[in-house]
């Protein structure tokens, strides 16, 4: 197997051994040459189907008082390769199988001088590669700092790239699409405000960074598996149009803290010259480790409905008095005070919801603002912020409980830390035991503005071991963690996959915050999904803001085939249904598609796709012979076509298709949408229209004769 791996061999170093090799991808279309260069430095480049993708790139380690970086004056001690095939099935996702198939090459390295050992493992899948420092247990190298990773990531082209700036705190950017020589004059109009952000370079731009070549090559570049570590950012050398990693610092500027035996995290390349392998690509996950304990039972996707876009649009408010400057826990007392007249979590409005889910089949009631603390809960530097705990006074948890207990809903709950970390990990333990005493299996929390302990960053190694630290102890709980403006996910669901959500980048309520691009949900596929799902929030079917909460002149600039798209386009196995009971209410016959369509799958395909412009999804629901479809549309009007050749042979189907009317428009006209039923089998063609910022759902489901009857053919 080695010598078949090898396919070449180019020269000798002068110890006798190899210092440049290739390994391909089991399907042979990706080709990656690891090298040593003259002075010891390590590097790679990599290939698809016979085309440079990645140019000869340096690797290394700049490290922090020592003047002997681990970058250079290295000898290949050994080289292994290997191959690894195996299939497993994940606890929630997009397929119940999850091949993981790929070639490898273990290139051991000792440093000349330090006599200091490191591994670089390369991972060549047919989808692309994936990469990682490790650093065995050894006499010469046991704790040091990293003060900057160099790996490089060197372009053959000034490509196009779907790119938000670097930042160290926030990830809550629109895409801006250009050319790599534009990023550094588009830069500073892509930095739009937010409650904690900390840009670092005039051309630094996050992962997971998606791209295309003149010759329609896609790339993308992330990482997996994020693990004691901080988050890699890219900085862009423009001359020379290559990338480097750019790791998020510690409060003293320090990047990383190892200790050897350990590992970086993967830097992954997917590559492709269809936009769709690079949403079927599972690598991401695959570099993570397989499912850290035995009962994963209580792990279940869940549709849910909240108390939240009342608040997020400013028609009620999180908090219960305007009576107080600032409050104290502990020393406040709300019980005396005068409540406000807009507190959205009071005992009566959660029983509103939690009828309406009853009503409508939902799982769970998000209830945002139920906990003392709201009065001024964000950027004061506030340390004991919350309790996590103690409810206001309109708000009787007990009675919520019950009452939702007998309705057949279960409650969701809301930590939001303020990013005071310190206070949360205090209340952790409590707060977790009080939410299972309570019947809550889920929590959604939340890390907005700056983090306490003072300067520190959302995406440093303290940060991303605190996010760590909170999904390993809500396991130990048997609690589903939805983490938002947490960093942005690397795969490590497949390990925990109690993480069935994260926010970590532009959700849907920005709509409410003075709108996202029309085209925004055509990008995040390929970007942000590419690490793992996130709790977008789709489901707003009242686009003009103001109509309910009438100091907000937002506009959602999407239209309400749209949002029903998103169901299938954005996946993830916790889905809310975001607008007002109200709104949905005067919409019925659409909000039939929400209710009906599935949050776990058993196959997925992909039938169209083009970032920043379109894309088009089927998926079978689990357990199922349901199908559902969604497509999105980015600024200009487009028809999809597409096939039903994915439906089984012999069987028959009712479609029900959701879509943009004739003069449907994401500004103008966003509520113009047409219903309409049709029979499908696996022959069946459709050529459907989609508006600027339309879409179109489709619900399949299996049917006999007798329910076909008077329904016309596709
Ligand atoms: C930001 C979150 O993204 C949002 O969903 C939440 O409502 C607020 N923080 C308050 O916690
Ligand atoms: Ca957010």
């Amino acid at each position: 197997m080695k010598n078949l791996l090898m396919t070449a061999c180019l020269w000798v170093s002068f110890s006798g051994l190899v210092v440049a090799q290739q390994v391909d991808s089991p399907n042979g279309e990706m080709r990656m040459q690891f090298e040593l260069l003259e002075d010891g430095t390590p590097a790679y480049s990599l290939s698809y189907k016979g085309q440079p993708v990645i140019g000869t790139s340096t690797l290394g380690l700049e490290l922090k008082d020592d003047d002997q970086n681990l970058m250079d004056n290295f000898v290949v001690e050994d080289i292994q390769t290997s191959t690894f095939d195996e299939t497993w099935e994940p606890v929630w996702g997009e397929e119940k199988e999850i091949r993981n198939h790929y070639n490898e090459m273990e290139v051991n390295l000792l440093q000349e001088g330090t006599e200091r050992e490191m591994i670089i493992r390369f991972r060549l899948f047919d989808s692309g590669l994936g990469f990682r420092y490790e650093f065995p247990q050894q006499k010469n190298l046991g704790h040091f700092i990293i003060q900057e990773e160099r790996t490089q990531f060197a372009m053959t082209g000034d490509h196009t790239a779907f790119w938000i700036p670097g930042d160290y705190d926030t990830q809550e950017y629109d895409y801006t699409e250009s050319r790599l020589t534009e990023i550094r004059e588009l830069l500073n109009s892509s930095i739009t405000e937010n409650l904690s952000q900390t840009s670092f370079s005039p051309t630094g731009v996050q992962t997971s960074l998606m791209m295309k070549t003149d010759d329609g090559i896609y790339i993308n570049l992330h990482e997996a598996a994020l693990i004691d570590y901080s988050a890699m950012h890219l900085e862009l050398d423009d001359e020379n149009l290559t990338f480097e990693s750019w790791l998020t610092p510690d409060v003293t500027g320090n990047k990383v803290y190892m200790i050897a035996p350990g590992k970086s995290p993967w830097r992954t390349i997917l590559v492709s010259d269809d936009a769709r392998d690079i949403l079927a690509s599972r690598i991401t996950y695959n570099l993570n480790d397989p499912v850290a304990f035995d009962d994963t039972s209580w792990i279940k996707p869940m549709k849910y409905v909240g108390v939240w876009w009342e608040m997020i649009t400013g028609k009620s408010s999180w908090h219960y008095t305007d009576e107080f400057a600032a409050v104290k826990l502990g020393e406040t007392d709300f019980e005396a005070a005068e409540p406000n007249d807009t507190h959205g979590a009071t005992t009566e409005n959660v029983k509103r919801y939690i009828d309406f889910a009853a009503e409508h089949g939902f799982d769970g009631v998000l209830v945002e603002g139920w906990n003392i603390g709201w009065e001024d809960w964000f950027g004061n530097s506030k340390d004991y912020v919350f309790d996590f705990m103690t409810p206001y006074p309109d708000f009787d948890l007990e009675e919520v409980r019950d009452y939702a207990k007998s309705k057949g809903v279960e409650m969701i709950m809301h930590h939001e830390t303020s990013s005071s970390v310190r206070n949360y990990e205090r209340h952790m333990d409590q707060a977790y035991q009080f939410m299972k005493d309570n019947g809550y299996n889920a929590v959604k929390s939340g890390y907005v503005g700056d983090i306490l302990p003072r300067g520190e960053n959302h995406y440093s190694q303290w940060l991303v071991n605190h996010y760590q630290y909170a999904i390993e102890k809500a396991a130990e709980y048997e609690v589903m963690v939805n983490a938002h403006e947490a960093v942005r996910p690397t795969g490590i669901a497949r390990t925990w996959p109690n993480l069935i959500a994260n926010e970590s980048a532009r959700g849907q309520e920005y709509q409410a915050f003075g709108g996202s691009k029309p085209n925004h949900v055509t990008v995040i596929p390929f970007t942000r999904l590419i690490g793992g799902p996130m709790d977008y929030t789709p489901g707003i079917f009242e686009m003009d803001i103001s109509t309910f909460s009438p100091d907000n002149d937002s506009w959602v600039n999407s239209t309400i085939a749209n949002q029903l798209a998103l169901y299938v386009t954005m996946y993830s196995p916790l889905q809310m249904a975001a607008d007002l009971p109200e709104n949905y209410e005067r919409f019925m016959d659409a909000f039939q598609f929400i209710k009906d369509v599935a949050i776990d799958w058993d196959e997925t395909k992909y039938l169209e796709a083009e970032p920043g412009y379109y894309l088009t999804i089927a998926r079978k629901e689990k357990d199922s012979n349901n199908w559902f479809v969604g497509n999105v549309n980015g600024d200009d009007p487009r028809t999809a076509n597409i096939k039903f050749d994915f439906l089984d042979k012999g069987k028959t189907y009712i479609a029900t298709i959701y879509s943009d009317a004739k003069d449907a428009h994401y500004r103008d006209n966003p509520q113009a949408y047409e219903i309409r039923k049709a029979v499908v089998n696996h022959r069946s063609k459709l050529s459907q229209r989609s508006a600027p910022g339309g879409g179109f759902a489709i619900s399949i489901m299996e049917a006999d004769k007798a329910e076909t009857k008077g329904l016309k053919k596709l």
